[in-house]
């Protein structure tokens, strides 16, 4: 290395963290070269006191270092993993009506979030704009520009099939040019990821994009950055990296797992993919508790996977698994019903989904539609069309449990107390020992501060599940709305901090 570099590698390590050694070193010679005779400056030492007088020139010899190469739908498997699997669940753990906030670090021209923008739109259509807000920073203004203007070169589209450049892009003199409604759903910001401060609006984050970025990093530098999102994530959520990187950035700040051959980090639990979640789900620590009204599907799994048969479950992982299904819909629909509903129960909604499109609307087995099309499109916070199929349901079983429980989870998640709470009452009269119903009951009475009787509520919880764990039988086509040991956790939780309450009450009076 020659030592006229050394001071434009500190500059630019100090500033934003890029460790210019090797390919990196030899470019960082030919610019400063470029730009020192450009500038008209005599020597680098020249250049060296002209870039640490002008901002403007300092940035400007940044960008000209930063590897912005990127592509629409660049690592498609990962795109899938979100929408397919990690999404669901986001919206499944959802209390209320705010949107799964997602952050792509490092968006360079914005290729990456408006790929997710796109697969999103793809599954979510117009309620992507309701129900996702999306954000991505970079260091760069030139590439952030690019992004704003929504103008892109073949170039970028390496990974893209042609009905989707069709779909979301016009062809213009210049390039193609992103459907607008895409580029409303993206808030750029420049963002320096060494900064000590990040702009104010990044924050809460459900899910972070930081793809092929951390190489260009050192291991402190990507240490400081975990630290950074650590504090700008949700209390359960999920960092992606590129698929290449993430093994090396298990820095002990999130918990790396796997996902069918796919890592990610996580924090909290609430994420945790069946096969490691499975391993803490006999006892959840007193310190990180799963506070969720909804149970995530992957933990409906944990239950499920117990339970089936292992020729059935084989059945679903093979790679024609799709088409079999497909096939034995159309052939056996009473014995597909029951495929299906073991993908409902596994958690793959989309496919679930798609199947029950392909039922005729006349079938005998309407009923069983029905219910499991209204899981899937409540767990997607699709209300009035999974209440629709509830009333449909419901004409055809009045008593329906998993219909009445369904009711009056819509009518929870909508804040219509009265209703819900008249739901819940109308399981706990059908079935007894329906503790889910009894469970959201005592959660809205907590609420409304009918303390004594949401104490009651949360101890026939405890008193059913301590009789008898696999109660909720009840609930005949749709999986548990909330683990058992989930159940069991927070109504003790709830109990003693109520009996305490309680207490305090009656001493003061
Ligand atoms: C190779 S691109 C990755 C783009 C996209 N994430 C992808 O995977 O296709 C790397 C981007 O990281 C940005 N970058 C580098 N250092 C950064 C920093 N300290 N803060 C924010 N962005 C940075 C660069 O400007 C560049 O646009």
């Amino acid at each position: 290395m020659t030592a006229q570099l050394l001071p434009f590698k500190t500059l630019v390590y100090d500033y934003c963290g890029l460790v210019l050694e090797g390919i990196a070193e030899d470019r960082l010679r030919k610019i400063v070269h470029s730009n020192a005779k450009q500038t008209g400056c005599q020597n680098l030492k020249e250049y060296e006191r002209l870039i640490r007088s002008s901002g403007e020139r300092f940035q400007q010899l940044v960008g000209q270092l930063t590897v912005n190469e990127t592509y629409f739908f660049r690592e498609p498997e990962q795109l899938q993993l979100l929408t397919e699997v990690l999404i669901p669940q986001v919206l499944a753990q959802k209390i209320d009506a705010e949107p799964v906030r997602i952050l792509s670090a490092g968006c360079s021209s914005g290729e990456e979030p408006y790929s997710l923008v796109i697969a999103l739109h793809e599954l979510y259509g117009r309620r992507t704009a309701e129900l996702f807000q999306i954000d991505a920073g970079d260091l760069d203004l030139t590439v952030l520009a690019k992004a704003q203007a929504g103008i892109y070169s073949e170039f970028s589209f390496r990974g893209v099939e042609d009905s989707i450049r069709q779909r979301y892009f016009t062809p213009q003199a210049r390039g193609y040019e992103l459907a607008e409604h895409v580029r409303k759903q993206v808030n750029f910001y420049q963002l320096n990821l060494l900064a000590e401060e990040y702009p104010v609006q990044l924050a809460d984050y459900d899910i972070i994009f930081f793809r092929n970025v951390s190489i260009y990093f050192d291991l402190e530098t990507r240490r400081f950055i975990h630290n950074k999102f650590n504090a700008l994530m949700r209390q359960q959520s999920i960092l992606l990296l590129g698929s290449s990187e993430t093994m090396g950035n298990d820095l002990g700040v999130f918990e790396l797992v796997e996902h069918a051959g796919q890592y990610f980090f996580i924090k909290g639990d609430a994420y945790r993919p069946v096969s490691s979640q499975a391993l803490s789900w006999l006892q959840v620590p007193a310190d990180n508790p799963r506070d969720a009204d909804f149970m995530p599907l992957a933990a409906a799994h944990v239950e499920i996977a117990q339970s089936s048969e292992p020729v059935l479950a084989e059945a679903l992982t093979e790679s024609t698994e799709q088409a079999s299904l497909t096939h034995a819909v159309m052939n056996f629909p009473f014995a597909d019903l029951g495929s299906i509903q073991q993908l409902v129960h596994d958690g793959e909604q989309q496919r679930a989904l798609r199947l029950l499109e392909s039922f005729p609307e006349r079938s005998e087995e309407r009923y069983a539609v029905c219910l499991l099309k209204s899981w899937l499109l409540l767990n997607m916070q699709a209300f009035s069309e999974a209440d629709e199929l509830l009333e449909e349901a419901l004409t055809l079983e009045s008593w329906s449990v998993d219909a009445m429980l369904m009711k009056g989870m819509i009518y929870k998640w909508q804040e219509r107390l009265e209703e819900a709470c008249q739901w819940f009452k109308k399981v706990i009269y059908t079935c007894p020992e329906c503790w889910p119903a009894h469970y959201y009951l005592a959660d809205i009475l907590r609420n409304q501060q009918q303390l004594d009787s949401a104490m009651k509520s949360y101890q026939t919880v405890l008193r059913i599940l301590s009789a008898n764990p696999s109660a909720g039988k009840c609930l005949v086509w749709i999986p548990l709305p909330l683990a058992v040991a989930d159940a069991v956790f927070l109504s003790q939780r709830h109990t003693a901090q109520l009996a305490s309450t309680l207490q305090t009450i009656r001493v003061n009076d």
